[in-house]
């Protein structure tokens, strides 16, 4: 029986440096879209998923994000005094039950490999998820889940991946692909942030994996790779070489990157179009200023 992935580890220890002056004193995490922080999609992905452990990889200055898992019980009280239940609902669901989440602290930032083994000994010797926060994945089926399903078939290492144009494929780790069946590719090798033309494919790695213990392993043995930071993509790839299967997932739904501006932005107007409340004024809006281009 293959062990189920019930811990997932948090890297949110970046400087977030393309969202300043706002990370100057805002983790990018707790940056909103609509009405809730970025976190917030994640853990409830994660739950979709069964994850019951949530370990997060900090850093200075990352105070808002602990706090935010905090209860509230002031404002539940007020809350149930003025009768506003629905409020009282949407804030509970954000509660953690104790010792569910850890925290733990990368001192430097020394790239997601390195924030990754700084959880080793709360992952032990079990598979485990790693989820960007920054990566937001609208989808009928979360994300996550959808690769836990395809992991309880496939066992080994799981990365999520999707198509990604040229002109953007070295932002990325980049599959090399042996065989292709469905959703699933089987991959040979990973290249983190080729040159356009010597990309292996066109299918990047986004925020979610589904990790054996193995990869931690590799990473105790890494030096900096790409960028000269420690690269998740190296230490992944390096088990596909000890003959540790690794697999791409094409996932069903749209990613937005948070983590960049523009991202973000669209994200904003694609989750505000999904919530009913919302929707007809920003669609309103969003016809008045196409008709206006000075808007
Ligand atoms: P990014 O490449 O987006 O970096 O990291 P960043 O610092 O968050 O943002 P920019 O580029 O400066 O604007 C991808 C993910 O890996 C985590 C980040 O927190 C983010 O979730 N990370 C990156 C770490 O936890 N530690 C690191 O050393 C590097």
């Amino acid at each position: 029986m293959r062990k189920k992935v019930t811990k997932a580890i948090f890297p949110v220890a970046g400087m977030g440096t393309r969202f300043l002056p706002a990370t100057k004193s805002v983790p990018k995490e707790i940056m909103t879209l609509v009405d809730r922080p970025l976190v917030q999609y994640a853990i409830d992905e994660a739950r979709a998923a069964g994850i019951k452990e949530f370990i997060f990889v900090t850093s200075r200055g990352k105070g808002a994000l602990e706090d935010y898992f905090d209860h509230a019980p002031q404002l539940e009280q007020e809350l149930r005094k003025k009768g506003k239940t629905e409020l009282l609902e949407t804030l509970k669901s954000t509660n953690m039950e104790s010792g569910a989440i850890a925290y733990i602290r990368q001192h430097k930032a020394l790239g997601l490999g390195h924030a990754v083994w700084c959880a080793r000994r709360l992952i032990g010797n079990e598979p485990f998820a790693v989820m960007l926060p920054d990566d937001v994945i609208a989808a009928e089926k979360p994300c996550l889940q959808q690769m836990v399903e395809a992991y309880a078939e496939t066992g080994g290492n799981m990365v999520a991946a999707m198509e990604v144009a040229p002109e953007n494929i070295s932002s990325y780790g980049v599959l090399d692909i042996s065989e292709e069946e469905g959703q699933l590719v089987k991959v040979k090798g990973m290249v983190e942030k080729p040159e356009a033309a010597k990309a292996p494919s066109n299918l990047a790695v986004i925020g979610r994996y589904i990790l054996s213990p193995s990869v931690l392993q590799n990473l105790n043995q890494m030096k900096s790779g790409s960028g000269g930071e420690i690269q998740l993509t190296d230490a992944i790839a390096k088990d596909i070489e000890q003959d540790n299967n690794v697999y791409g997932f094409r996932f069903r739904g749209k990613r937005f990157d948070c983590g960049s501006k523009s991202g973000f932005l669209q994200a904003t107007v694609s989750f505000g179009l999904a919530r009913e409340e919302l929707r007809d004024d920003l669609r309103s809006y969003l016809r008045s200023i196409s008709l206006d281009e000075n808007a």
